[in-house]
């Protein structure tokens, strides 16, 4: 088995963006179904606004991305029950509560699309319906019962709020490093992606080498699609992505697309920079000049290059499990995850 198993992932040709989710989903389609069921079932409420609001957000739709992973990364484990199905339904939760909170801190008004959670009925309902769904995420992993699953979802939503906390302190500040940039991503994207993963190791009861194999995939995936996410919030075309353009420069944030351009850019071009992500003065033209110096040196284009790398280490991680579709749609989400900047 483990000279299959030790088959290189990369020998497929990569997946086009459009076919490579759709493959993981037609994989999962009845645990991905049975998952929606829970969640819908679980944001019910006799307090009428928690269900009204967590339905504009979940009917709104999303990728269902981090479910996904956990619904295949039990079944490329061998795992047969149906344990996977309520944990990814609690993955989703505690996801869309980050989602609720981060429109909230981020004041955006757009989300999966539609006017946000926090643009329709106020931040105050949009936290308190977030800690709602974290709540209801704790009691899934309670039911479910194994402390190691407890352990790694409850840590990664600490980690979760840590990442957050650690942009907004870092947030406004050019002075910020490519590591720390690097650990507020880890903290508030992939920490999710790396448990979603590692999970399905634990419930099939893998041992602690295809655990961390799982988790570094998850990982590396995480930081990749952030890195894309970073791109995307400068280039992309506003109604597909289903978010505002611009938020992160309307907001200060050095992600590493901004990052990158202040390192490369001469006096003028850090005084602009300065005065943009660092005082906050902002007139009508300056996302175009920003979006302008990043093409300049080219700071989109190496921030995908760093998204490619990571991508590539999600694909080795799986390199020790044999060739099965769900590995197969494990390496097709790392190309998903990167090409959907092109
Ligand atoms: C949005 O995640 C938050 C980030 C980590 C960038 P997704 O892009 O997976 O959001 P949905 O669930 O599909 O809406
Ligand atoms: C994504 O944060 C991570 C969390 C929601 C915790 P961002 O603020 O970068 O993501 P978008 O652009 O709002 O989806
Ligand atoms: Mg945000
Ligand atoms: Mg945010």
């Amino acid at each position: 088995m483990r000279a299959v198993a030790e088959r290189r992932t990369e020998e497929r040709p990569a997946a086009t963006r459009d076919d490579a989710l759709e493959a993981l989903t037609e994989l999962v389609r009845a645990d991905l179904e049975a998952c929606n069921r829970v969640i819908v079932a679980r944001m019910q409420s006799p307090v009428e606004l928690i269900p009204r609001l967590a339905a504009h957000i979940v009917a709104a739709g999303g990728k269902r991305l981090r479910p996904m992973l956990t619904l295949a990364a039990a079944r490329l484990c061998g795992y047969r029950g149906d344990r996977h199905v309520k944990l990814a339904a609690c993955v989703e939760f505690i996801h869309t509560a980050t989602l609720l909170h981060d429109d909230v801190v981020d004041e955006s008004a757009l989300r999966r699309g539609l006017a946000s959670a926090n643009a329709v009925f106020g931040n105050k309902a949009s936290v308190l319906v977030g800690d709602f769904l974290f709540s209801r995420s704790f009691e899934l992993m309670v039911e479910d019962g194994s402390l190691p699953v407890l352990a790694i979802l409850s840590r990664a939503a600490a980690t979760i709020a840590e990442g957050e906390v650690l942009q907004l302190v870092t947030q406004n500040d050019t002075a910020t490093t490519e590591a720390r940039y690097l650990d507020v991503i880890r903290g508030k994207t992939a920490a999710l992606f790396a448990a979603a993963t590692r999970i399905g190791a634990v419930v099939a009861g893998r041992d602690t080498e295809d655990e961390a194999a799982l988790e570094a995939f998850g990982m590396n995936l995480g930081l990749a699609f952030q890195l894309v996410d970073d791109v995307l919030d400068y280039d992309a075309d506003q109604v597909k992505l289903g978010k505002a353009v611009g938020d992160d420069f309307r907001e200060g944030k050095v992600t590493l697309p901004v990052l990158l351009a202040f390192a490369a850019g001469d006096e003028s071009e850090r005084a602009f920079w300065r005065r943009t992500i660092e005082d906050q003065e902002q007139g009508p033209n300056d996302l175009a000049t920003a979006q302008g110096l990043m093409r300049r040196h080219g700071t989109l284009a190496e921030t995908l290059r760093r998204a490619e790398a990571f991508g590539a280490a999600a694909k080795t991680a799986l390199a020790r499990f044999a060739d099965c579709a769900e590995r197969r749609a494990l390496v097709d989400v790392v190309d998903f995850a990167v090409q959907r900047a092109r």
